[in-house]
């Protein structure tokens, strides 16, 4: 049985529908609302969100034990996973391997596109479909928005339709990045009264920053979370971003001055400027960036409670100094992103249950 939804909806009108209405073609058929192509953070919703956080700590805690690793790796061992990176990646890339390992899915990858057939004049679009014939999975990240939504459409009304996750879709949409983040605000704030009534702030790159629009939109899913946008005005989040929050009735301000967010917030979610994207090359060096680092005089104002967050990789908007304060939360980040897409693999393929019936 064909289990990889987005048929009987042509291409252009799946395409013409707005983010959350998407949502139910993407899932995978005969489950409870979890993803099959994995491309939004629209296709997300709080009951979700818990219940892939709730996996990923039954993952992390079954592979302390050999017993319990070598289980969790017959799970998948007979799938195979193609990571296709045609823009650089270090962790994105690492820890949907390391989740492939975990779950004893095997794995291939194309990381340059100047040594595969694309250089000899083949397109993406073919490529893919040729990476479906060989794996049960495609894992990708490009720097065209939208492309994954269009390869999941075709693979979907293929005689592959293997499952996409987006690794990462221009300068758009991050989601899996927004899962690891929100699954980090979820732990950091677990025993201090849980991820409700919150402030996040958002400083740096907000216009061009993906892993800012996907978080932005999953944070919606959680009562009272106000969010504070702190960039230089040309890059502040556009108006696509506040729209979305308005619609939600989302409390949000837009500032210019870290220092005076920083006592009130939360979480410092940091990003640095993603400069690939300029028109001409130096425009962003043009910016005045220097109020929208995070230094030791911001740290002495950031709550007790408070966390700092980024998707990494840094430059200097995090001083090094910052590093050793247990409120830098950017390396558990980092390991929490292994864990969650280690989960939301397993729940590509309907292993959730299974995982969660599997005495400790
Ligand atoms: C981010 C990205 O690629 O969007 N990195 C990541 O996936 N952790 C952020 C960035 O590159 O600044």
């Amino acid at each position: 049985m064909k289990t990889g939804g987005l048929t009987g909806i042509s291409w252009e009108a799946f395409h013409a529908l707005p983010l959350e209405e998407k949502r139910p073609y993407l899932e995978r058929r005969g489950g409870r609302g979890e993803p099959f192509h994995t491309l939004f953070a629209q296709q997300f919703d709080r009951p979700l969100l818990e219940r892939l956080a709730a996996l990923s700590n039954r993952i992390r805690f079954l592979s302390k034990s050999k017993d319990g690793a070598l289980w969790l790796k017959s799970l998948l061992c007979h799938k195979r996973a193609m990571l296709y990176f045609s823009q650089p990646s270090s962790r994105t890339f690492l820890s949907h391997l390391a989740a492939c390992q975990i779950l004893g899915l095997t794995t291939g990858s194309v990381r340059d596109t100047s040594i595969s057939s694309e250089f000899k004049g083949e397109s993406k679009e073919d490529s893919i479909r040729t990476f479906s014939s060989y794996f049960d999975m495609i894992i990708m990240r490009t720097p065209e928005q939208g492309l994954a939504e269009k390869m999941s459409w075709e693979l979907s009304n293929s005689e592959r339709p293997v499952p996409i996750l987006n690794a990462g879709s221009g300068k758009d949409q991050h989601p899996t990045q927004a899962l690891l983040d929100i699954y980090t605000l979820l732990r950091s704030f677990e025993t201090k009264g849980g991820l409700h009534d919150r402030t996040v702030v958002f400083c740096g790159d907000l216009l061009r920053g993906r892993t800012v629009h996907s978080l932005s939109y999953l944070l919606t899913n959680f009562p009272r979370i106000k969010q504070v946008f702190v960039a230089p005005p040309q890059l502040q989040a556009d108006e696509s971003t506040f729209a979305a929050l308005r619609a939600k009735g989302v409390e949000f301000e837009v500032s210019d001055d870290l220092r005076s967010v920083v006592p009130l917030a939360d979480a410092v979610y940091m990003t640095r400027i993603q400069d690939e994207w300029d028109a001409a090359k130096g425009d962003s060096a043009k910016i005045d960036t220097s109020r929208f680092k995070f230094g030791a005089e911001e740290l002495a104002l950031l709550p007790e409670n408070g966390i700092i967050m980024h998707p990494l990789p840094r430059r200097d908007e995090i001083a090094v100094c910052c590093d050793h304060d247990p409120r830098a939360m950017y390396w558990r980040q980092m390991r929490n992103g292994m864990w969650i897409r280690a989960a939301l693999i397993a729940t590509t393929f309907g292993f959730e249950d299974e995982i969660l019936a599997r005495p400790l």
